[in-house]
């Protein structure tokens, strides 16, 4: 049986490899993608999403989500993801039309429909999640389980001490982390080291199929982006979250407490792990500690080439 879920997501040019992923794997049926504020405006992701669904030629319908975070500023991440959101791509303006019910409505809707088997990947911040656990707060028990690309064990990308998803919306991963729903956690730890390096995007880019061309384009910028870091490899965060949902097996993960620090200015968004169970509270959070990033780069390969 295929695996339901609905792709939250902020395209983006990470989140874009991930949903091309998703679109070209064979055991994803795609429920719907929302929309939410993040890495640029909503407007932005929102266009973004459509044009890759027309791209793709599928029929998934695109959800429009939230415009602002629960309490913070949006402040955006054009400086890596470009001004649209998606690099300096030029796609056609799509014809397809947004969902007519928003991203709320329809998480809920759909994970009615799958009666407990919906899976929610999340690659971005988490207002448009905790938001429908305060619309409709019986969706903890009818949702399978949440995969989500954010935080770090140890260290961040946004300031030093948080990754950017958890850090753009404290309080909404708050009410994510505390609800529940069982939560798995695909933070820095692997995905900074779900490199894709220089003759992997090539060997991607040399197949003769758009949706090929297309990965190993976004790739390139992703992989100059982190070369000013002095990182020497396309760092994959959303991808490799999506990479989990596809295969289990390209992840570890422990199981430990987790909280999200929403108070402090110079640690807003930090993911407080309790790795040594110091404060002896029940687990919620499945936290990605190793990868197979052999696996996960032959995966890529074995979808688009
Ligand atoms: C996350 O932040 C965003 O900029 C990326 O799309 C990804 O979801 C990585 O920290
Ligand atoms: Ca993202």
């Amino acid at each position: 049986m295929k695996i339901p879920i609905i792709i939250d997501t902020d395209p983006g040019i990470d989140d874009a490899i991930a949903i091309l992923m998703a679109f070209a794997a064979k055991n994803i049926d795609i429920k719907a993608i929302t929309t939410v504020v993040g890495n640029v405006e909503l407007e932005k992701t929102t266009v973004n999403a459509l044009k890759l669904v027309e791209f793709s030629g599928l029929d998934i319908k695109v959800a429009r989500g939230s415009e602002k975070h629960i309490r913070r500023e949006h402040f955006s991440a054009e400086w890596y993801h470009g001004v649209s959101g998606l690099g300096n791509l030029k796609f056609p303006d799509p014809k397809m039309k947004v969902y007519e019910k928003n991203a709320y409505d329809t998480i809920y809707e759909e994970a009615c429909k799958c009666k407990g088997k919906l899976k929610l990947v999340c690659l971005a911040p988490l207002t448009n999640i905790a938001s429908t656990i305060l619309i409709y707060p019986d969706i903890v028990n009818k949702i399978d389980s949440i995969v989500l690309m954010g935080g770090a064990i140890n260290g961040g990308n946004d300031t030093p001490a948080a990754e950017f998803n958890m850090y753009a919306d404290p309080e909404a991963a708050r009410i994510v982390f505390n609800s529940k729903i069982p939560v798995t956690m695909v933070g820095l730890d692997v995905t900074n080291r779900a490199l894709l390096y220089k003759n992997e995007i090539e060997e991607i880019d040399k197949a003769n199929n758009k949706m090929a061309k297309l990965v190993a384009k976004i790739a390139t910028r992703i992989y100059e982006n982190c070369a000013k870091f002095n990182v020497e490899g396309a760092a994959m965060h959303d991808p490799f979250a999506m990479g989990y949902v596809i295969d289990s097996s390209i992840m570890k993960y422990k199981s430990f407490h987790v909280d999200v620090e929403a108070s402090s200015e110079l640690t807003r968004g930090k993911t407080i792990v309790d790795v040594n169970n110091l404060l002896n509270k029940p687990t919620n959070v499945n936290v990605g500690v190793d990868l197979d990033r052999d696996a996960f780069v032959s995966m890529l390969k074995e979808l688009f080439i």
